[in-house]
This record gives C-alpha cells, structure tokens and sequence, in this order.
C-alpha cells in the first residue's frame, strides 16, 4: 500500500521534494483529493495519465499556492483579476490564454493554447504548492472512470502503489470539483458545475455568465479543442518507412527506419526529424508528443511519418491523441 501520512512539516517537506523532483503526491484539497505532480516538468504530468490509466490526454488543473505564483503562466483580464482576488483561494478554476515565457508543459495543457489555473482553499494544498515552489498540476485523485476521492483510504484504493504518498488531511470540505470557468473568449461561460454558481461569478464580474456544461471530465467542445491536436500537413501512423519530403516522429531506434528511395532515417536533417524517446521510454515519449508535433508541422514537408506507439501505459492515451489528429 502506497504511504499515509499526517501532513506535519517533516511530512510536507518530503512531499515537495518528491515533487520537485518528478514523483506523485496526493494531497487534500477543500474540493477532493488531487494527484499532483510538478505542471512545468512534461515526464511528471505523464505518470499521473500514467496512474490513472486515462485512455486519452484530457487537459489539467495546475494549482498555484497563490496569484503570483501562475501570473506567467497565463493572460489574466480584468475579469480574471476580479475573480481571483475575490475567490482565490477556493473552488474556482479559471480557462485562460497561455502566456508565452509560461512554464507550465505542453502535456498539463494537452497541447493546447489555453491553460486552467487555481489556488485550492486548504492549508496543507497551500503549504505543499508554496514549499515546491512550482505550480502542480492535479486531477483528482482516483483511477480514470471512478468517483473522485475525498478521504485518503480512499486514493490508497483507487490508486495503491502508482502514488507514493499520500498527505492525510481529512475529509475534503465539498466533495465536489471546483466550478470551471472559461475566460478565453468574450463571454463568460461555466464549463464544469461546480461549488460556485453562475450568480456568484455575475455578480463579481457584472456580466452575463452562461453555463455550457460538457460530459464530466471532457473539455469544452472537443471539435475545436481537436484541431488544435491535428497539425496542418497529414499525420501517417505506424510507418515502417518514411519519404524523402516527409518528416518522421520516431520513438525508439531508427537504425532500421529506411528512407523511400535510399539512404537510413538516422541520416535526415534535424529539422526533418524528432525522437519521442530514443530508449522508447512512454514517460519520456509523452512529454515530448505535443511540442515536437509542433516543431514538424512544416509546410513544407507533405506529411509526418510516425512510428509505431505500443498500445500500453501512457502509450494508449498517445495513440488515442496520434489516430485523432490523423484522422482530422
Ligand atoms: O476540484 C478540482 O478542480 C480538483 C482538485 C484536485 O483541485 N481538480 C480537478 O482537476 O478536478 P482536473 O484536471 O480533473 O479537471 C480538469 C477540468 C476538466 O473538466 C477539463 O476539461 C477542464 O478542467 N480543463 C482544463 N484545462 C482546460 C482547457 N485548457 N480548456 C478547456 N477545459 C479545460
Ligand atoms: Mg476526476
């Protein structure tokens, strides 16, 4: 069984330190348990996917220990000023813009232009956050398609040995995820219900606030949020090959990966070719999958090759995200 421990300093002191250096901790939030890991390091994010055996990439919370903390990382307007300073800390998670110069990983956002920030109302969350000095991305804390935790027996059950540890802090006050609020656009919508209402959010805003609730744990229209996954030149799975004009997303060895017409793949230009993992690491893999897709969605290859993912661990989830964007 995973580690059970009141949060004493000694406690909350190992706990940062297992997450500055890329390991999970559980810990009590006033809405559920949340299963962190350090937002701005990609291989950290990829064990808690890893954890929850999620078969697909959804974008995360990353929590800060207060509003200095995540303002690089995101583009806060007035609204999102306004409602920080009146709801934070507390159950509130706002969608806002990345920034550029912002830390947190392409993975935590699921590759995305937009990022969802919040600092959680408890003791132990704010002091854990503060002392790894780094925001932490955390779902709650439970196995995929299972209730969300709010007592610590109960992450020990749902996810045993993949968390290390796990601060004790009670019962979580809500039970309920924290409310959702997309700011990245004009209106201001409720994405996720949540502790906070509609009204409470109007009135601190003084403007409309609408809901446009998607299926639990789905982000907001998956249509829009897909072509951000896809890059603008075809993506081709499981190739054994790759074409003098195409580029090629390898993981693994390429020493067996011919070039069409002549010649091996361990010989093309860097900018024609990216390694997920040369040791075919998934954890590894995962971290990279968004920003390198980016860095071959050139023009002026016809497409990107890509080699073959096995379909276990993390590698379910990035093979979901590569057969979206191919077939987009
Ligand atoms: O109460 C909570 O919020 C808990 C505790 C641990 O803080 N955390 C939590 O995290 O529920 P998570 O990562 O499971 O929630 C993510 C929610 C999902 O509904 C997701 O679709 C939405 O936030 N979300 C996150 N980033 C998004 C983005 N960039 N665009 C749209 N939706 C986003
Ligand atoms: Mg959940």
């Amino acid at each position: 069984m995973p580690k059970i421990a009141a949060p004493t300093p000694t406690i909350i002191e190992e706990a940062a330190e297992l997450l500055r250096s890329g390991d999970l901790v559980a810990f009590p939030t006033e809405t559920v348990y949340g299963l962190g890991a350090d937002a701005t390091n990609g291989e950290a994010v990829a064990k808690i996917f890893a954890a929850k055996g999620r078969p697909s990439f959804n974008p995360l919370i990353s929590h800060g220990a207060n509003l200095d903390m995540l303002l690089g990382e995101a583009i806060f307007d007035d609204r999102a000023l306004a409602l920080a300073d009146k709801f934070w800390p507390g159950p509130l998670t706002m969608i806002l813009p990345r920034k550029d110069g912002g830390l947190i990983s392409d993975l935590a956002c699921a590759g995305l232009k937009t990022v969802a920030l919040r600092v959680p109302n408890h003791p132990v969350a704010l002091e854990l956050i503060a002392k790894a000095g780094k925001p932490i991305a955390a779902p709650s804390a439970n196995a995929s398609g299972t209730l969300s935790p709010t007592a610590p027996h109960h992450v020990a059950d749902s996810l045993g040995e993949a968390v290390p540890l796990i601060l004790a802090g009670g019962a979580a006050q809500f039970g309920l995820e924290s409310t959702v609020v997309d700011l990245t656009g004009p209106d201001t919508v409720i994405v996720r219900a949540g502790a906070l209402t509609a009204e409470d959010v109007s009135a601190c805003i003084d403007a409309p606030v609408t809901y446009e609730l998607e299926a639990t744990d789905k982000p907001r229209s998956p249509g829009q949020l897909l072509k951000h996954y896809a890059p603008n030149i075809p993506i081709r799975l499981r190739a054994v090959d790759v074409a003098p004009d195409e580029a090629l997303l390898a993981f693994g060895s390429v020493k067996f990966m011919g070039v069409r017409g002549g010649g091996s793949a361990s010989g093309l230009p860097h900018d024609q070719i990216r390694n997920l993992s040369e040791t075919g690491d998934l954890l590894e893999a995962a971290a990279n999958l968004f920003a390198y897709i980016r860095q071959l969605d050139n023009p002026k290859f016809k497409g990107i090759a890509v080699m073959d993912i096995p379909a276990t661990g993390i590698g379910i989830a990035m093979n979901d995200r590569l057969t979206r964007a191919a077939a987009s």
